[in-house]
């Protein structure tokens, strides 16, 4: 067991549930349902150090948070640690978030090819670099943590070296998607390894990969007993309610699915908190996947995603949801859970 001052989430074996950062899904509204539904731990979507820096103001809005937010990190990816310092302390300066979270994992082509994100499991004397220089620049003032992966491919798992490093320079978690570049999203994560890596460590290690319910929190907890958290990821796309169920599970109750209201609630409120910040003549549409993504399961949803296509504005969605509701609210028992989403990845395109 941990005792972290820095990281009060982490401290007594109060085993968080983190929400895993999920660029394109896990928006600042997305993520204020989560926290909602008892998300513990929130972290933003991945930002580009130099994009913060010399970017527009859309960047800052993508890791803008609420105080209802907070534990909440600002996840950080590039590749030279010299601007990977200058956005952590701006990030602290502007935002003063509880962590700032380095990025060692993103698979993408468009992140390992600038030498960043996974890549920098193939270079780690720089990621030492980067880490020690984000350290440096905010450590006295904000924790740095960092998520990564297993290794580039199972040839080369460096893991433990990752783990030396990330101690002696001072950062303060490890998040440890236990998986390799290699696989991208693909197959049971290696929650052996995890805990291997926990036993040893002397920060905080938190399990994530393939972690879906209350079972595989108790299998992980019962197993690894030093793992101090668990981080959800694509089970949490488009149902915030993921984290409800689990910790009802947890408590020893029969969790309760949301009804069909209640995910038209939850499906307005999110378009209500997620407009403001969209741009554009129709910027309803700009919503169209994660509506699609929280509809999933209802009945008709295939309807439903077309019928967003050709939504003007918030007031024709609430309509929408009034029609569905007449004629489906009956049908309470055939309402299912979204289908597996583990063939979600993530296409970095910005
Ligand atoms: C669409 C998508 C976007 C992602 N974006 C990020 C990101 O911005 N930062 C990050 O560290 N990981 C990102 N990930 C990885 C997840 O945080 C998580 O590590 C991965 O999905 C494994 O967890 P799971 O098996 O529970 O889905 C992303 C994953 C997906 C599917």
């Amino acid at each position: 067991m941990h005792n972290c001052p820095s990281l009060p989430w982490l401290a007594n074996g109060r085993f968080p549930l983190y929400l895993a950062p999920m660029a394109g899904f896990t928006d600042a509204a997305f993520r204020t349902l989560a926290k909602e539904q008892g998300a513990d731990v929130l972290v933003s979507e991945f930002v580009h150090a130099k994009a913060l820096l010399f970017g527009d103001g859309h960047y800052w809005k993508t890791i803008a948070f609420d105080e209802i937010q907070r534990p909440f990190g600002v996840q950080l990816f590039g590749d030279e640690p010299a601007s990977m310092a200058q956005a952590a302390r701006a990030v602290c300066e502007r935002l003063n978030p509880d962590f700032i979270d380095l990025n060692f994992g993103c698979p993408s082509p468009r992140v390992t090819g600038s030498c960043a994100g996974s890549a920098l499991l193939k270079d780690l004397p720089q990621l030492e670099k980067i880490t020690s220089a984000a350290v440096n620049a905010v450590g006295d003032k904000i924790p740095v943590t960092a998520k990564t992966r297993l290794g580039w491919d199972s040839e080369h798992i460096v893991i433990d070296e990752v783990l030396d490093i990330l101690q002696s320079s001072g950062a303060r978690a490890l998040v440890i998607h236990a998986r390799t570049k290699a696989q991208r999203y693909r197959g049971h994560a290696d929650w052996e390894t995890i805990g291997r890596i926990a036993d040893k460590a002397t920060i905080p290690i938190i399990a994530n990969g393939s972690i879906t319910s209350a079972a595989d929190i108790q299998a992980i907890r019962a197993r690894y007993p030093k793992i101090a958290g668990a981080m959800i990821g694509r089970a949490a796309i488009g149902y915030p309610w993921i984290f409800s169920e689990i910790k009802a599970a947890l408590r020893g109750e029969v969790p309760q699915p949301p009804d069909l209201q209640t995910r038209w609630n939850t499906l307005v409120r999110y378009a209500e908190l997620a407009l403001p910040r969209m741009h554009g003549p129709k910027p309803i549409r700009a919503l169209h996947s994660a509506l699609v993504k929280l509809t999933a399961g209802m009945p008709n949803s295939r309807t439903l995603r077309l019928k967003f296509n050709r939504l003007e504005n918030l007031e024709q969605l609430k309509q929408l949801a009034r029609e569905h509701l007449a004629a489906h609210q009956q049908e309470g028992d055939s309402l299912e859970k979204p289908d597996d989403r583990s063939h979600i990845e993530n296409n970095f395109k910005n």
